[in-house]
């Protein structure tokens, strides 16, 4: 995020990023012929295999119902634009780096360790983890800090159900998520763009808040690599760098934790990061956003909505001054 920028120093999605329907079309066609024995061989197929993975073709459907209380009735971001315009710094620090990348990231077998204040600490396999409550579809919107935003069908359940699975001490006033930091499997984290592992972190009523949720599919699948598999959080109401990917700890704390960005750039980034039109990046406005895949350059940003549009979660901030604890 801190990385590549315009002139005016936002990181717009330019046009030419995103690769148009015709393309993906015709990849489509490719994979066809490529099943149909045209081009295996040919040295063509571990080419088709990345281009299979890039387009989510071998995904496990993920069965869900939808939470219409908690979905937005707006246009769907495009399953091609939310996975390949991604921040994953893992895998990259271009838009496109993630779904070039992390074919790499391998998400079998996979355990979340729950621990710290808490009664009953446990290590949950990913597989029990996906079943531990009902899976819903909900559509949120998602606001990114760099001024864009997409629309989402997520799959999961609060974050609550786990919490409450872990009976946490009185003692645990935040939660910590503590994601795959791995060399061999993501080549960004040799990189020093980032402290890793990438750290994010919750206030324990933020966490509980019903609309929290962990993650484990998008589109009716499961998660494509890039976009957080197996197992990420979605905080809809909070800039999308508070929705840590690939999480394999979630520890519970006394202290408010030091999360990555915030920890690089703490006047850029804070630790809350709510959506908030009325307080500015340090170097750019927060007012207005562009919705991926909405219209060209030219159409013009939507307004920026305080809470991101999720005014159910205003009453967790009473009395806080949102300029202070941005
Ligand atoms: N999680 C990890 N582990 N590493 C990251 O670099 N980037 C964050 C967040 N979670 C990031 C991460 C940022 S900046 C954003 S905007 C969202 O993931 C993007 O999620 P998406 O690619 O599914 O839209």
């Amino acid at each position: 995020m801190l990385i590549k920028r315009n002139p005016n120093g936002i990181d717009l999605p330019f046009s030419s990023e995103i690769t148009p329907q015709d393309v993906y079309e015709g990849r489509r066609q490719f994979l066809a012929r490529v099943a149909a024995g045209a081009v295996v061989g040919s040295g063509l197929w571990e080419m088709a295999n990345r281009q299979a993975f890039a387009q989510g073709a071998a995904l496990a459907k993920l069965p869900a119902t939808r939470n219409a209380a908690f979905s937005t009735g707006e246009t769907q971001t495009s399953f091609a634009d939310a996975t390949h315009y991604n921040n994953f710094y893992e895998f990259g620090t271009d838009k496109s780096d993630p779904a070039e990348n992390a074919h790499t990231l391998r998400t079998r077998p996979w355990t979340v360790q729950v621990e710290g204040e808490v009664r009953k600490p446990m290590t949950i396999d990913i597989d029990r983890l996906t079943k531990l409550a009902p899976l819903e579809e909900r559509i949120y919107r998602l606001r990114c800090v760099e001024g864009w935003s997409m629309v989402i069908p997520w799959v999961g359940y609060s974050l609550s159900n786990l919490i409450k699975q872990v009976e946490p001490t009185g003692n645990a006033k935040y939660v910590e998520f503590v994601t795959l930091a791995d060399r061999k499997q993501m080549p960004g984290v040799g990189s020093r763009v980032l402290e890793w592992p990438y750290v994010e972190g919750l206030r324990m009523d933020e966490a509980m808040h019903p609309l929290a949720l962990l993650t484990v599919g998008m589109y009716g699948q499961v998660l494509p690599n890039q976009n957080g598999a197996p197992v990420r959080i979605v905080v809809p109401w909070k800039y999308g760098f508070k929705s840590a990917k690939s999480i394999v700890k979630i520890r519970f704390v006394r202290d408010q934790p030091k999360t990555a960005w915030n920890g690089i750039a703490p006047n850029e980034y804070g630790f809350y990061s709510n959506v908030n039109p009325n307080v500015d990046h340090p170097r750019w406005s927060q007012a207005s956003e562009r919705r991926i895949g909405e219209g060209g350059l030219f159409t013009p940003k939507r307004k920026t909505l305080l809470f991101n549009g999720y005014n159910e979660v205003a009453s967790l901030y009473t009395g806080m001054d949102l300029k202070k604890f941005y």
